[in-house]
C-alpha cells in the first residue's frame, strides 16, 4: 500500500503509527484475535467439503457429527476473536483518540496569542472532536483490513489452490483489475476527505457563534441570515460528502461487476472441472464458498485507501496544528523577588507588519510602587500597549524592561507570575466562583486567603446572597452573572495573586459609581506597594495616579501629573472637560 502514498502522506502515516506501536500489548492480541479470526472462516468454509461429500453424498452419520461438532468449536474461537479483535483494536483507537488530543490542546495552550487570534475557532474545535476520531477510526480500520481481511483473503485463495488449481488461476487473472482500479480511485478520496473536514470546521464555526452570540441574533433578528450561513457550509459539507459516497460506492460496484463475470468465468470453468471428474460436489460447493469468502474482504480492501486517505487528511490537519511553534519562550532569567520597576524604551508595535504601527516610540518609567494611568481615545493603543508587558505579542523594536532587565529575558512562566491582569473582556470559566477566583496557579492559596481576596474585591457582597454561594456556577463566559460582578470576580482574582506588577484595563469600567469607589478603595489599598498601570475610562480613577501618559494614535502626546497636564492644557485637558461636562449633566 505504501508505493502508492506521496512522500508527505507517508511520512504523516508514519507520524501516526508513532501514535499507535506503543500499545504492543493489545496489538498482538488484536493481530492473535484476527489470525483466529480469519482461520476460523477459512476451517468454515472447508468443512463444507467433507460436510458435502462424506455427509450428505455419502450420508455418513459419524462424519456430519464429527463436523457438527468442527462447527461448534469453530463458532466459539470466532465469537472470542471477534471480540479479542473489537476490544483490542477500540482500546488502541481511543488510545490513540485521547493521545492525539491531549497533544493538539497542549499546544492549543502554548500557541502564540497571535496565532490564536488570528485563526478561527471552528476549524480548532473540530480538530478535537472530528479529526481525532477520524485518524482512529482510519487507523483501527486500516490495521483490520490489513491482517484480518488480507489473511482472510490468502486462506481462501489457499483453499482454493487446494480444492481446484486450474480454477484458483482463473481467479487469479481477475486480481490485478481490480488493483489498478483501486490506484485510480485513491487520489479523488484525498480531495474529497480534505473537504470534508474543513467544512466540519465551518459547520462548528457558525453554530458556535449563533449559540454564543443568541442575544444578538435575537435582537438584530439575524435567523434568515445565520440560517443561511449554516446552509451554505452545510450544503458544501453535503455535497463532499456526496461526491466521496459516490467515488467509494461506483469503486465497490466496479469491483463487483468484474466480480461477477469473474464468478460467471469461473462456474463455466468449474462444471468442465466437475464433467472431468476433477472435481467433486464437496470440492465445488467449498471452492464457491472460499471464492465467496473472499468478496467482502476483498470489498474493504478496495476501501482501505478511501479510509487511510481520510485518516491522512485528518492527521495532517492535527500535526499542523502540532507543528506551529509555541510562545517563543527562550529567556532563562528567573527572578525570586521583583521590585517592580517598569520601562518602555522607544516601542514600537504592528500586530500585522503590512499596515501602519498600533505603538510608535513609546518611552516611560515606572518606579517601583507606583502608578501610571494610560489615558487616550478609543483604539489608540492603550490595551495594546499593556499587552506587551506580559508579554502576550513581542514589540517589533525598542524594549521592555521589568527591573532593568528585558522582558524577553525572563522565562515566560516568571514574568507572569509577577504581574496580575485585570483585563478589559473579562474571561470567566463555566466552573464555580470560588474556581473561577482561585484560577490556575492560584488553586494553591488558602481557604482563607480567598475568601480575604474575594471580600476585598466585593465578591462576598453578592455571593452571600446567592444560594449555593461560592459554589454557583457562572455559565458560559460568566453569562449568569451581571457585568459589575464579573469584573469583581476578575478583580478578586488580581488580589489574590498578589503580585508586584498590577496591570488594570479598564477594571471598573461596568461599575456603578457606588460600587466603583468602594472597589477603587480595594484597589487603592492593593496598588499601595505595587506598581501599577492602570487605564480608565473614568478620569476621576486615573486623578490620583503618579503619572498620566496621554496616548494618540499609537504616541505618547502628553505626559505629566493631572495638575501639570491640565495646566498644559492639551488633549488631557480636553477629555477632561469633555468629561466633567457630561458627569454634570447626569450622564
Ligand atoms: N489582536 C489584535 N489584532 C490585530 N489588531 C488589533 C488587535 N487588538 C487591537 N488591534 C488594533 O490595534 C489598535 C489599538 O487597539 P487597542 O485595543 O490597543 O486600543 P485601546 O486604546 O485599548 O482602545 P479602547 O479604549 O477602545 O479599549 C486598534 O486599531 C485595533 O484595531
Ligand atoms: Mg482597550
Amino acid at each position: 500500500m505504501s508505493e502508492r502514498l506521496d512522500p508527505r502522506a507517508k511520512e504523516i502515516y508514519k507520524r501516526l503509527w508513532r501514535y499507535v506501536s506503543p500499545h504492543k500489548g493489545f496489538g498482538v492480541l488484536a493481530v492473535i484475535s484476527m489470525i483466529a479470526a480469519a482461520g476460523t472462516e477459512a476451517t468454515l468454509v472447508a468443512l463444507l467439503k467433507p460436510l458435502t461429500d462424506e455427509g450428505l453424498v455419502e450420508q455418513s452419520l459419524q462424519a456430519v457429527e464429527t463436523i457438527a461438532i468442527g462447527f461448534v468449536v469453530a463458532f466459539i474461537v470466532r465469537g472470542l476473536s471477534g471480540f479479542g479483535t473489537e476490544y483490542a483494536l477500540g482500546w488502541i483507537g481511543r488510545r490513540v483518540i485521547s493521545d492525539l488530543r491531549r497533544d493538539v490542546f497542549r499546544k492549543f495552550l502554548t500557541l502564540p496569542s497571535r496565532f490564536i487570534e488570528t485563526h478561527a475557532t471552528g476549524p480548532m474545535m473540530s480538530r478535537m472532536t472530528y479529526h481525532v476520531e477520524m485518524v482512529a477510526e482510519s487507523v483501527t480500520t486500516v490495521v483490520t483490513v490489513m491482517v484480518r481481511d488480507l489473511l482472510t483473503i490468502f486462506a481462501a485463495m489457499g483453499l482454493m489452490l487446494w480444492f481446484s488449481p486450474r480454477l484458483f488461476i482463473f481467479v487469479m487473472v481477475l486480481m490485478p483489475i481490480i488493483a489498478i482500479l483501486i490506484q485510480l480511485l485513491g487520489k479523488a478520496f484525498r480531495r474529497y476527505s480534505g473537504r470534508i473536514q474543513d467544512s466540519i470546521g465551518e459547520v462548528t464555526q457558525v453554530t458556535e457563534e449563533v449559540l454564543r452570540g443568541n442575544r444578538v441574533v435575537k435582537n438584530f433578528g439575524g435567523y434568515e441570515y445565520e440560517m443561511d450561513r449554516l446552509t451554505k457550509v452545510d450544503e458544501w459539507n453535503r455535497k463532499q460528502n456526496l461526491k466521496l459516497i459516490r467515488v467509494r460506492s461506483l469503486g465497490v460496484a466496479v469491483t463487483q461487476v468484474i466480480f461477477g463475470f469473474g464468478v460467471a468465468t469461473v462456474v463455466y470453468a468449474a462444471g468442465a472441472e466437475s464433467s472431468d471428474g476433477n472435481l467433486t460436489t464437496g470440492g465445488f460447493i467449498a471452492f464457491f464458498s472460499a471464492m465467496m469468502l473472499m468478496l467482502q474482504p476483498l470489498r474493504r480492501v478496495t476501501n482501505i485507501n478511501a479510509i487511510l486517505q481520510r485518516g491522512i487528511a485528518a492527521g495532517d490537519s492535527l500535526f499542523q496544528i502540532i507543528d506551529e511553534p509555541d510562545e517563543v519562550d527562550s529567556g532563562e532569567h528567573v527572578a525570586e523577588v521583583i521590585s517592580g520597576t517598569v520601562e518602555f524604551r522607544n516601542v514600537c508595535f504592528s500586530y500585522n507588519n503590512d499596515k501602519s504601527p498600533v505603538l510608535s516610540d513609546v518611552s516611560f518609567a515606572v518606579e517601583p510602587g507606583t502608578s501610571i494611568a494610560i489615558v487616550g481615545h478609543s483604539g489608540s493603543g492603550k490595551s495594546t500597549l499593556i499587552s506587551l508587558l506580559p508579554r502576550f505579542y513581542d514589540v517589533n523594536s525598542g524594549h521592555i524592561l521589568l527591573d532593568g532587565m528585558p522582558v524577553s529575558e525572563y522565562k515566560l512562566d516568571n514574568l507572569r507570575a509577577n504581574i496580575s491582569l485585570v483585563s478589559q473582556d473579562i474571561v470567566l470559566f463555566n466552573d464555580t466562583i470560588e474556581n473561577n477566583l482561585a484560577y490556575g496557579q492560584l488553586r494553591r492559596k488558602s481557604r482563607a486567603e480567598i475568601l480575604q481576596a474575594a471580600e476585598a474585591a466585593h465578591v462576598m457582597d453578592f455571593v452571600r446572597d446567592l444560594p449555593d454561594g461560592f459554589e454557583t456556577v457562572v455559565g458560559d463566559r460568566g453569562i449568569l452573572l451581571s457585568g459589575g460582578q464579573r469584573q469583581r470576580i476578575a478583580i478578586g482574582r488580581a488580589i489574590l495573586k498578589n503580585s508586584p506588577v498590577l496591570i488594570l484595563d479598564e477594571a471598573t469600567s461596568s461599575l456603578d459609581t457606588r460600587s466603583e469607589r468602594r472597589i477603587q478603595e480595594a484597589l487603592d489599598h492593593l496598588m499601595q506597594d505595587r506598581t501599577t498601570l492602570v487605564i480608565a475610562h473614568r478620569l476621576s480613577t486615573v486623578e490620583k495616579a503618579d503619572q498620566i501618559i496621554v496616548l494618540d494614535e499609537g504616541r505618547i502626546v502628553e505626559s505629566g501629573s493631572h495638575h501639570q497636564l491640565l495646566d498644559t492644557d492639551g488633549l488631557y485637558a480636553a477629555l477632561y472637560r469633555l468629561q466633567f461636562s457630561d458627569e454634570l449633566s447626569g450622564k
